[in-house]
Order: C-alpha cells, then structure tokens, then sequence
C-alpha cells in the first residue's frame, strides 16, 4: 500500500539498484517515475535516448517494484518552446508565461496538442508492455501554478471555435450572453474577443464561458493522452495526480478518462493555501487541519469512483509555502494511515531523496538529500509500512450517511460574481465538511446529477446552476437534503431564472429569493427558532409558505423545510453552522458522537481509525481490542479497531 515518487534522471546510475533495494526493504512497493524527463529522453528533436529509461525500469522492476510512470508532458523542453514559441501560455495581462520551471504550455495551441500526441505515442509504444509497469499517469496536475485559463491569441483562436460550436450562430450566442447590454453584440464569432483587459468587469457569462472553455480542454487533452495509452498499454491503469484546493477546471469531468483518480496531499502547505483565520493557522501550522487531507481523500475517491491513490504524500517540510514548519512527530504516519482510512488504494511519498539542486531543494524526501539515510518522514515511512503488514489487506470503503454535492462550475461562477467579497465556493464546502465531520459522521462527495439514492443526507452548500439532471437528483433523493444559499440562482447562461431563484428548484423547496445582502464582515443577522445563531457574509431575503423553522429577526424565514428539502437563506459559519448540520443529522435519523475539534473517526468497512490533530490526549469511547493504538489516543497519534457488526 506504499509508494514513492523517485527521478532515477536525479542520482548518478550507480544508486539506482542500492534505492530500490532499500525502498523494498522499507516496505514501499510502488515507484512513480518519468513525469519530467522529457529533455532526457529527447534531448534534441528526433534524438532519442532511452536507455537510461530501459535501465532504469529494468532495475526497479528486478527489485520487485511496480512502476507507474508519467507522460512528460508537463515540461516540454527547450528546443520544442524555441521551435515553436506559441506553445506558450499567456496570463490575463497579456504576459508570456515563458519557458523556465514547468507548466509553460496552453491548451490551446494546435502545435502543443501534435507535440503532445507525438511524445505520448513514443514513450507509451516503448514502454506500455514492460513487465514491471502497473500504470499510468497522464502529465503532472493540471491546472497547478494557476495554468487552466491562458490568454493568448492560440486561445483566442481556440475559444472561438468553442463558441461556434457551442452556439452555431452570433445571435445565440448574443442572446446566450445578453450582449445586447452595453453594446457587446457581435456579427459574426471571429468579432469575439478574450474576457480579459476591459475598462471595467467583462460579461459574466463570457468570463463563465472561457472558463468552461478551458475545462472542456483539460478534459479533452486529458482524454486524448488516455487513447493513446489504452491502444499502446492494455491491461494497465491510467490515472492523473489532482491537486489540492485547484478548482480551475471540473474534475468530475476530467476523471471520466481514468480508471481511478489521485492526488497529491500536503496538508500543511495546503494550511497556508486555505482561507484560514490567523489564528487557525498558527494551531495548525505543524499538524495541518484535521479537515483537509481528509476532505480531499473523500473529494478524490468520488471522482475516482470508489478508486484512488495519493500520488504525492507530503514527507517532511515543503518547500513552497510561505513558512514551511517541519511536522510534528507522528504526522507522516498519521497522514499515511488517515489516507488509507479514506479508502486510498496506496500512499505514494514524495519523494525517495530531498535533491540538493534546483527549485525544490527545501523540499523533504524520505532520504537525506545525497546519502541512503533515512530523514524522520522516512522513518515514520518504515513504521507504517510495519503496522500495515500487522493489519493485512484493508476492506472497501461503505457507503457513507452523508452525501456533499460538490460543483466546479459554481466555484467559477462565484469568483466572476462574488457579489460579497468573502462569498467562496471552497470555503463554504470545506466548512460543511468540518462540520459533519466534528460530529463523527463519513462523507462522500457525488457530482451534481448523480444519484443520491441511498444517502441519508444530502448537503448541497452552493450549486448556483441546478441541470435538469441535477433537480431530479434531488426530486428522487429519499434523504433529507439541505441546500445551501445561492443554489439554483442563476441559469447555464448565467442570468437570473425568470421565475426567480431557485429556480428549478423552487416546488422542491417551496419558496423565492426577491432580494440577497452580501455582509461585510461585522454585520450579522440574528437566527433564532430551532436553529440559533446569526448569518454572516451572506443573506437571501426569501419569502415562503413552506414551513420556517428558523427566522430572522426583522421576520423573515432564515431556514425553511419543505417536505425533506430544506434550505438555508445564510451563510453560516461555527455554532451557527453547527447547529444547522446538527438539526439536519438528527432529522434525517443519523446517530452520530460529536468528537472534539482535533480528532476525527472514519470507517472504512469493518476497520474503524481514530486520528488526533490536538495537544492534548484524547479517550476513546472503543473498549478494543485495537489493531493499532490504544483507548488513549495521545497527540499526533492514531488507533484502529474492528467495529461490531451491529454497528
Ligand atoms: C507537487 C508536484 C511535484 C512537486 C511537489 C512539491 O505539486 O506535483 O512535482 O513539485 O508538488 O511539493
């Protein structure tokens, strides 16, 4: 259930057999190689060199290693870039994003795709049958370093095509838009320009447009590296390493080309990345929030459906963020078997040994950098892969009671139209997560229109634009399903729906929103009925017939119920929050143990896992027997027992 991110083009010829050695001898079974490589294994054009590659695949192959290795499209060299300048990307002030670390490439150029085709085709006919290799993974997390949107003339060209295809003639297009607001109509679609350097904001439907746009591309690209690799590589699995908190493009969408999906964890560069409160961060800041790694295993293994990996597991200090503290002790073991607690196939570390040149040498690995000595994440390494041999081949992961609706298009759709500052989409899913999660409860996260069928509750924190897929989801949904606000509040063309919002939603729900107030920070509204507290940052202004089970205090309906659909008109945040989640878990008959702010439960079939985050010891209600761990779950530690079955 261990792997290791290793660059064998790093370390001279002569470590390669003693690392893979030690890495069995340490437990590891899976090794990620090749994703940057490119300028190794084609230095000119046309010149090939594989051998170092042959050697290298023989070697960890012979050592008893299962090899994933990387199409290396995600540093294209420098003779292709000086060939071909366009392959480029541009940021949204027209600015040449140019060659020099990694991700120098648009979506959108023609000549980046032939390049793309040719170099997956070459490397995927080499190696796709090698005996050692177990799978495949597409490029090197897309969208990182800000890379989905780019705003050049190559996208200019692209998005136009998009469009035409999209909306078949200028007037729909005009008509989608509503460019007839302030003279944007245009006559034919070569008049369409980029939604970037305007006098004042562009049109939100075209901004929410290129976006799609640039997901639509991901995906497709993604897809044609998937072809290529299937018709070359039978039998062995494709996935793409998905990062943290990157929202730019739909991964649901993305992960349809793979065969499980994964992702790279580090929880405590993500504390930096996440809008924590200061003090938040400083609590966090050597163990990471109980919340995060967490949120992505349970995000990832929806979009993997039931299957996925960490490709990158934090090891020690990154390098990246802007402090970058060393994790406590513990926190490397604790992070590796939290993972698998979230039903991870493998926990993969990055990387074997910390490299002493270039851009990451902050960056820990599992060795020392230069020397075959193992730093503390390696150690904590060797001590999980000894506990996993105690606990033997882990169960699949149940349904959970709770199902989260998570939706890219809504993220983008709220950072075009905030309309509040601090309204944000992550913030706001990451929120509702903690508070299910503080009370002891699993998650999964389904894509909007999937079947909700089955799930007890059904939280839906934003979803700006209900589909016709989506609203009947919800319609057949037999849990309770509570939508946050905002849902349903804009169409696909990112107008107002006519019968106001939300919209699609409005007989499920049984109410309208005439007006909203954004809140700045300070001014509240109170909440008081069966859920008390107050609404920050946000309110719709709702009126309903429907029952109201909590109002504000100049009377209008804050949460209102409608048969098994409730809808709160607030942002809520802390007690408040809370307490609606509370009253939710209990409508919808779902026992659950609030656990303390530092700890957190998950099952994972028949295995139950305790983690604590916190300072302090923590007693279990477990009597045991523990696999691992005891009743006393001591700071930075972790236990795990078997549950009853009536559990
Ligand atoms: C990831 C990336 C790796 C490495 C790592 C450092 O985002 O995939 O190549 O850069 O971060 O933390």
């Amino acid at each position: 259930m261990l792997g290791v991110c290793y660059y064998p083009e790093h370390w001279p010829e002569r470590f390669w057999k003693r690392d893979a050695e030690r890495m069995m001898a340490l437990g590891i079974r899976h090794v990620r190689i090749g994703e940057f490589a490119w300028s190794r294994l084609e230095p000119a054009r046309g010149q090939f060199d594989f051998g170092w590659l042959d050697r290298a695949m023989d070697i960890l192959h012979a050592a008893g290693l299962k090899i994933v290795l990387g199409t290396p499209t995600a540093t294209p060299p420098k003779w292709l870039m000086d060939e071909y300048p366009e392959i480029a990307p541009v940021d949204d002030q027209g600015r040449v994003r140019g060659f020099g670390s990694r991700r120098h490439y648009s979506f959108s150029s023609d000549v980046w795709w032939k390049e793309s085709t040719r170099i997956v085709e070459i490397v995927a006919t080499r190696y796709g049958q090698h005996p050692g290799l177990e799978g495949w993974q597409t490029d090197n997390e897309y969208g990182c370093h800000d890379t989905t949107l780019s705003w050049g003339p190559e996208d200019l060209k692209a998005f136009r095509r998009w469009l035409r295809l999209r909306y078949q003639s200028p007037e729909q297009l005009n008509e989608a838009w509503g460019s007839v607001f302030w003279s944007m109509e245009v006559q034919s679609f070569d008049e369409v320009t980029l939604p970037n350097l305007t006098v004042t904001e562009p049109n939100p439907a075209a901004r929410l447009d290129f976006w799609r746009f640039h997901s639509d591309q991901i995906a497709a690209y993604d897809r044609m590296q998937c072809d290529i690799i299937r018709a070359r590589s039978p039998g062995r699995w494709i996935t793409h390493n998905f990062m943290g908190f990157v929202n730019d493009f739909d991964h649901w969408k993305v992960a349809e080309n793979l065969d499980l999906a994964s992702w790279d964890s580090y929880p405590i560069g993500f504390v930096e990345k996440f809008p924590f409160t200061e003090e938040e961060r400083t609590r966090w800041a050597e163990t990471s929030h109980p919340d995060i790694a967490a949120f992505h295993h349970d995000l990832y293994r929806g979009v993997g459906r039931g299957r996925f990996w960490v490709m990158e597991q934090q090891p020690g200090p990154v390098n990246w963020a802007p402090w970058n503290p060393v994790p406590k002790p513990g926190m490397v073991r604790l992070w590796t078997m939290e993972a698998l607690a979230h039903g991870a196939d493998v926990v993969s570390y990055f990387r074997w040994r910390q490299a002493p040149f270039a851009q990451e040498q902050m960056h820990a690995g599992l060795n020392l950098p230069g020397l075959d000595e193992l730093s503390t994440g390696g150690r904590e390494a060797e001590q999980v892969a000894g506990e996993l041999a105690r606990i033997g081949s882990l169960p699949e992961s149940a349904k959970a009671p709770v199902a989260i609706v998570y939706d890219y298009e809504t993220y983008w759709s709220l950072m075009i139209q905030p309309q509040g500052k601090d309204f944000r989409y992550e913030e706001l899913a990451f929120r509702w997560y903690e508070a299910v999660r503080r009370l002891g409860l699993d998650v999964d996260f389904v894509a909007p229109g999937a079947s909700l069928s089955g799930y007890r509750l059904v939280l839906v924190p934003c979803l700006m634009h209900v589909s016709e897929a989506a609203r009947t989801a919800f319609e057949k949904a037999d849990g309770v399903v509570l939508y946050g606000p905002r849902t349903g509040s804009r169409t696909r063309n990112f107008a107002i729906p006519e019968n106001l919002p939300p919209g699609p939603l409005m007989d499920l729900v049984g109410l309208r929103v005439t007006q909203v107030a954004s809140l700045r920070p300070g001014l509240a509204h109170a909440i008081k009925g069966a859920i008390e507290g107050e609404a920050v940052r946000w309110r719709d202004h709702v009126e309903t017939s429907s029952e109201v089970l909590a109002h504000f205090a100049d009377g209008g309906p804050a949460i209102v119920r409608h048969e098994n659909h409730l809808y709160a008109a607030a942002w809520t945040e802390g007690d408040t929050l809370a307490a609606l989640i509370r009253h939710c878990v209990e409508q919808a008959g779902i026992s659950a143990t609030a656990v303390p702010d530092a700890v957190r439960i998950r099952r994972r079939g028949p295995l139950a896992f305790a983690f604590n985050y916190g300072l302090e010891p923590y007693v279990l209600a477990e009597e045991g027997p523990f696999l691992i761990g005891e009743k006393t779950l001591m700071p930075q530690s972790l236990a795990v027992w078997r549950v009853a079955a009536a559990d």
